[in-house]
This record gives C-alpha cells, sequence and structure tokens, in this order.
C-alpha cells in the first residue's frame, strides 16, 4: 500500500461516525465529469518554466530564393513542447487554424514523454500520453486567434479519450467531428473488426466559421421562361419510404400537359397533398382546415398552382400509358414500366398499393422538381460543410438530389506515395494525405491565416498551404514543429531536416516536372532550432540573433534571412514608430539611434537594449521620442507559468 494511503487510513481512524458521513457525502457529491489520468502539475509546471527557449535562424537549412528578405513561413525543430513555449511568447492569439495529427498512443514507440520513448507495455502509457497532449495543447489554446480553429486526427481507438481530454483544455469549443474514411479494403474475419475510418475533432473560438459555400449562381437557369427569372431545381422528396409516410406518397398531375408523375415509393414528395389530407378527414372541413394550418409549407397543389413545380418537358413518344390492369403488371414483370431516369429503378412495382389508378393515365418519363429563384435567395447564403464525414474524392458526385457541402480527401495509402514521389522513397510511415489537410484548409482558412502544426511529420500541412496558396492566390503562412526523432540508436537521425524541410524544399523548387511556388505563393521558409537557456543566465548567453529573430517573430510576424552582425537592427516599422534592436551601446551607436527617426521618417523610436533606462534618458534629452525596453526582459516575456485552467 502506498505510504499517502497508509497515512490516510491512519488520519481516517481519528475521525467519529458524524466527521466520516460527512466526509463521504462531500466526497461523492463532489465527483465531476470528465477525464482523469495522472498528472504531476508540480512537475508540469516545472517544466515550462525551467528555462527560456530561444529560436535560432539556421540559414543553411533554411529556403531563401533569390528577392527574399524576410520568412514568412517557419519549420521548427523540436520537441514541440518547447516550440510551443516558444511560439507562445511570439505568436499568441495569432494563429487562425491549427491542424495536428499526433502520435496516436499505439505503443509504437512513436513519441516521447520525460525524454524517453512510451511503449505498449508502459504500465501508465495511456496516462502519459494523455498528459504528454494536456501539456501541448493548453499551450496550443493560448495561440488560436479569437476566431481560431483547431483540429485534430484520431484513430477510433483513442478518439473518446482524445475527446474527453480536448472537451476539458477548449471547454465549450466543441464544434463536432468529421470521420475520414482511410482504406477502401476490409479485413477478414479474423480481425474481427476492419478498421477503416479515423476521426478529425473540430474545437474553434467563437468567432469562428467555415468557409461553407456560395449558393453557385451558374445552377440558376430559366428554361421555362419563368416571368420571375433564373431559378435552379431543388429536390421535391424526402428520404422515405411509401411505407413511412404513406400520406405524402400520391401521384401528381401536370396541369398544362395532363402528364402524371407516379411517387418515388422509396423517396417520398417532401409536401403534404390537399386531396390526402382532404381524404383523410372524411368531409370534415374544420379537421381540414386545421390540418392545412399545422403545416409549415404550402402543399403540393398550392405549389403546382403557384407554378413552383416544374414538370421537364417530354416528347409524346416517351409517355407511357397502360390500357389494363394487365398491361401494366406484364410491362413491370418485363422491366418496362415507369422508371426513375437515371437509377432506372423502378417507380411502380406489382405489390404497390392502388396500381390500378395508372390505367389509361399518361405517365411522363420525367421528375418534376421545386423552383427556388435566385430572387428569393440571397447572395450572401452560404452552405456550411456537413459533419459527420469527409467523402471520397468521387463519392457521391452524380447525386444531384442534395446540394451538401462535402469535404473530399483520398484515402491512406495515397499519401505514403505522395511524400515517396517528392522525395524518392518510403521516407515517412503514415503521412496524411494531401487532398485530406488541403480540404479542411480549404473551409477552415481565409487567404491571409497563419497555420499551424506542431506535429508536422513530413510537412503535408506545408505543402497543402502551399497548393492552396497557388490556386486561390492567398497568402497564407505556415508554422510547421517536427521533432528529429533522433534516438540513441540512431542519434543524427534528422526527420525535421530530411523530410520535412526537405520535402518543403523540393516541393517550392518543383519535383518531377511540377512548377515551384514563387515567393508570392509563400516559397520560403525559415528553419529554426530551440536554445534552451536557464532563466538566470538569459542576459550572459542569449545571442544578439537569438533576440533579432524572436523580436522579428513577435513584433512583425517574420523570421530573418541571415543573423546580422551590426550592433543596432530594425526589427519592425509601424506608421510612426520604428522597433530597433540594439544588442550594446556605445556613443557611437547612441548617435547612430539617435538619427533613426529622422531617416525612416517616423515620430518613435522603440529600442530593446541591455540597459534601457540609460538609453531612454540619452535619446529624450536630445528632444526624440523613444521607448527603451529591456533586453532581457524581452527575452523572457511570454515563457512564465501560466495557471492550467483545469476545470477539476
Ligand atoms: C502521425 S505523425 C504526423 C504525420 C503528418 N501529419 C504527415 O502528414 O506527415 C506524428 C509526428 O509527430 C512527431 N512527434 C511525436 N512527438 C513529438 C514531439 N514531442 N514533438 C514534435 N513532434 C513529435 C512524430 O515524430 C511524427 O512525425
Amino acid at each position: 500500500m502506498a505510504t499517502s494511503e497508509s497515512a490516510l487510513l491512519q488520519q481516517l481512524h481519528t475521525f467519529n461516525e458524524h466527521e466520516l458521513r460527512r466526509l463521504l457525502a462531500e466526497h461523492l457529491t463532489s465527483r465531476k465529469l470528465g477525464l482523469t489520468w495522472e498528472r504531476d502539475a508540480i512537475a508540469h509546471d516545472r517544466a515550462l518554466n525551467a528555462n527560456v527557449v530561444l529560436p535560432r535562424l539556421v540559414p543553411e537549412y533554411s529556403h531563401t530564393p533569390e528577392g527574399c528578405t524576410a520568412h514568412r513561413n517557419l519549420v521548427i525543430e523540436g520537441d514541440n513542447f518547447d516550440s510551443l513555449r516558444l511560439l507562445r511568447s511570439t505568436h499568441a492569439g495569432k494563429v487562425r487554424v491549427i491542424y495536428i495529427d499526433p502520435p496516436y498512443n499505439t505503443g509504437n514507440k512513436d513519441w516521447v514523454y520525460n525524454d524517453s520513448y512510451v511503449g505498449a507495455n508502459d504500465r501508465w502509457r495511456h496516462s502519459q500520453w494523455l498528459e504528454f497532449l494536456y501539456q501541448r495543447l493548453t499551450l496550443a489554446r493560448d495561440l488560436l486567434s479569437s476566431d481560431g480553429v483547431i483540429l485534430v486526427s484520431i484513430n477510433d481507438e483513442n478518439r473518446a479519450r482524445l475527446e474527453l481530454l480536448m472537451d476539458e483544455v477548449f471547454a465549450g469549443r466543441r464544434l463536432g467531428s468529421l470521420v475520414w474514411r482511410t482504406k477502401d479494403t476490409g479485413n477478414d474475419l479474423t480481425q474481427r473488426f476492419s478498421h477503416v475510418h479515423e476521426h478529425v475533432l473540430v474545437y474553434a473560438n467563437g468567432g469562428f466559421s467555415f468557409n461553407g459555400r456560395a449558393t453557385d449562381r451558374s445552377k440558376f437557369r430559366n428554361p421555362d421562361q419563368d416571368a420571375r427569372g433564373d431559378w435552379s431545381p431543388q429536390p421535391l422528396t424526402k428520404a422515405h419510404s411509401y411505407i413511412d409516410r404513406e400520406n405524402t406518397y400520391y401521384p401528381i398531375q401536370d396541369p398544362d400537359t395532363g402528364y402524371w408523375y407516379p411517387c418515388d415509393p422509396n423517396r417520398v414528395w417532401a409536401y403534404a397533398s390537399e386531396a390526402v389530407i382532404r381524404r383523410l378527414c372524411k368531409g370534415d372541413e374544420a379537421a381540414v382546415h386545421t390540418a392545412l394550418a399545422a403545416l409549415r409549407s404550402d402543399t403540393m397543389e398550392a405549389l403546382i398552382a403557384k407554378r413552383l413545380i416544374y414538370f421537364p418537358p417530354c416528347k409524346p413518344d416517351e409517355v407511357m400509358q397502360f390500357d389494363t390492369l394487365a398491361d401494366l403488371h406484364a410491362a413491370i414483370a418485363a422491366g418496362k414500366g415507369p422508371m426513375l431516369p437515371k437509377k432506372k429503378t423502378p417507380l411502380l412495382r406489382a405489390n404497390l398499393p392502388d396500381l390500378d389508378f395508372w390505367v389509361g393515365k399518361p405517365i411522363a418519363p420525367g421528375r418534376p422538381s421545386r423552383k427556388e429563384h435566385w430572387t428569393a435567395k440571397p447572395e450572401a447564403e452560404r452552405l456550411a460543410p456537413v459533419s459527420s464525414w469527409i467523402a471520397g474524392l468521387n463519392e457521391g458526385q452524380d447525386d444531384e438530389d442534395v446540394e451538401l457541402v462535402l469535404l473530399r480527401s483520398a484515402r491512406g495509402g495515397v499519401a505514403t506515395e505522395e511524400v515517396k514521389t517528392v522525395l524518392g522513397s518510403k521516407a515517412f510511415p503514415y503521412p496524411k494525405p494531401m487532398s485530406l489537410i488541403k480540404g479542411l484548409l480549404s473551409q477552415a482558412t481565409r487567404p491571409g491565416d497563419t497555420v499551424l502544426d506542431f506535429f508536422a511529420g513530413s510537412g503535408t500541412t506545408g505543402q497543402a498551404v502551399l497548393e492552396l496558396n497557388a490556386e486561390d492566390g492567398g497568402q497564407r503562412r505556415f508554422i510547421l514543429c517536427s521533432s528529429t526523432e533522433a534516438t540513441a540508436k540512431e542519434p543524427d537521425k534528422n526527420l525535421c531536416r530530411d523530410v520535412c524541410a526537405e520535402r518543403l524544399r523540393r516541393v517550392m523548387a518543383g519535383y518531377g516536372g511540377k512548377p515551384g511556388y514563387t515567393l508570392a505563393q509563400g516559397g520560403e521558409f525559415a528553419y529554426l532550432r530551440l536554445d534552451k537557456i536557464d532563466g538566470a543566465d538569459v542576459a550572459l548567453d542569449a545571442t544578439a540573433h537569438h533576440a533579432a529573430t524572436l523580436l522579428s517573430m513577435r513584433n512583425a510576424a517574420l523570421a530573418p534571412v541571415e543573423c546580422a552582425q551590426t550592433a543596432i537592427q530594425m526589427i519592425a516599422k509601424g506608421a510612426d514608430w520604428l522597433l530597433v534592436l540594439c544588442t550594446h551601446t556605445t556613443a557611437e551607436i547612441l548617435q547612430t539611434l539617435a538619427q533613426l527617426p529622422t531617416e525612416h521618417g517616423v515620430a518613435r523610436l522603440v529600442v530593446v537594449a541591455p540597459r534601457p533606462k540609460a538609453v531612454a534618458l540619452w535619446l529624450t534629452e536630445r528632444g526624440i521620442e523613444a521607448q527603451a525596453l529591456s533586453l532581457r526582459e524581452v527575452l523572457t516575456q511570454g515563457q512564465g507559468v501560466t495557471k492550467a485552467r483545469r476545470a477539476s
């Protein structure tokens, strides 16, 4: 028995019956709904504050084509706990979309907790996985903008656990989830279940909405010269059979031609019929009145009278007519009765009720539809993407009945090939397909957004951002965080440099006959490494490069293209201010600083320097409007403890 447990038992021994009852009642009523896992909050806080994380630009691994003066895209090498700590100090509230595809807790030793890989037999595997993600998600939460969204891929086995964790970290921000079919094939029965789907969990801040799709104006036409203008055909049926909805299973007639249209027995009409209501009310006019008043939309007869039902024209020889019931039965038996035009499923079957109604009636071949006029539809009206599934690339393409905004993606196997075509070998196991991430980003991002993937793996998210920019002329930026995956056995392994960054370099330069990406399309990135410096040593150990890179990221959302050696470095310029880094001060440097406002046409100078008070005093004494910030404070800003916002 653990010491703490025996100590507690001893303490309980000293309680009287009333106290024990109270304690029990308190314990039972204070239980909370949610997820519990073993966690050491003190160790977590210590890890957050153990040191200060500073970025170091690695020019030789960065992609800096000619003409690139600053980097908008970032690839950050290292444990993402550290990358996120850094980003919290530079990008808090600035990231619009986070997509992650974390290790799935399969026991495959594909993630590191407290510096060692966690395998299948680890006793605390599930808790460690949850804590590993909890620590990273709480940091990531602070990066999201007020209209930001996080999308997380997860397999079916771990979905429930992760969803509860997300509920805790992103309380009240759950939007829903999407199901992605990963494979077309199934397993044999020895596997008991063919696992062919994964999930994408969606959590968003209040201001977020998917892009949806604008109503397509080209779908509005006017084949019948309707005086109300262009219209688009809308489905007139509902997904219910004639057995489930017998009252909306009835024939309809075109008043102009006199042709009849049978109801599809598998999809009845979406509107009630006044004739059917009258028949059911058996002459009780009050009941008819009540039933009609209770309807939420027009009856079919009213829609026809308002000429809102379109009956497609047909040639007289396409119209069927059966003189006897026996003729109709014979046609049905021979598969020559009335059919649904595309699917060729029978509209009249031998077992349907009131079949004799059709004897002698002219039956038209087409299907009527409901007219929706362009003038009745605001142009800004948009359809949101449907939750619940991501369709295959060609799945349901010909289903014109339904106007849904479906996300579409290839299956998982395609992704390995996608990486192989760029890198020439199976460089990375289990990447996600480009179409999956592109589909998600095309719905979640706007053209100027920053997209973060802190489990970037092979860098698919970066390539998806580039492709989207090329398609819509957008200026999206990416921040990818990837580990090296180096181990004691493979100390030189560097997944971030050799797979993630290398894939992007090749894609940006153009590969396999495909064109590359211009600077305007985002064809560049800075490669950053992370240096961890003890808080007390920052003033001594942090370099001018650290400071310049950190300040550029924080104040200009850019990373420099080189490690400049000058004592004064321009970081960012606003309408009336200039931010400069000044790593040391001499009389000559102060003189140069004093000239900067005039040279750059700004009213105010913001100087980051080791001795800010002295710099500010010197400048103001010479009539220069200046604000000076402590270099040490700027370097450590945003990396202190944040109180974990756990509900429990
Ligand atoms: C499932 S993969 C992501 C694949 C990616 N979506 C793609 O399409 O290539 C998860 C990645 O997270 C990385 N990873 C695991 N723990 C990490 C950590 N602490 N910091 C950064 N990356 C980590 C693994 O090395 C692996 O490459």
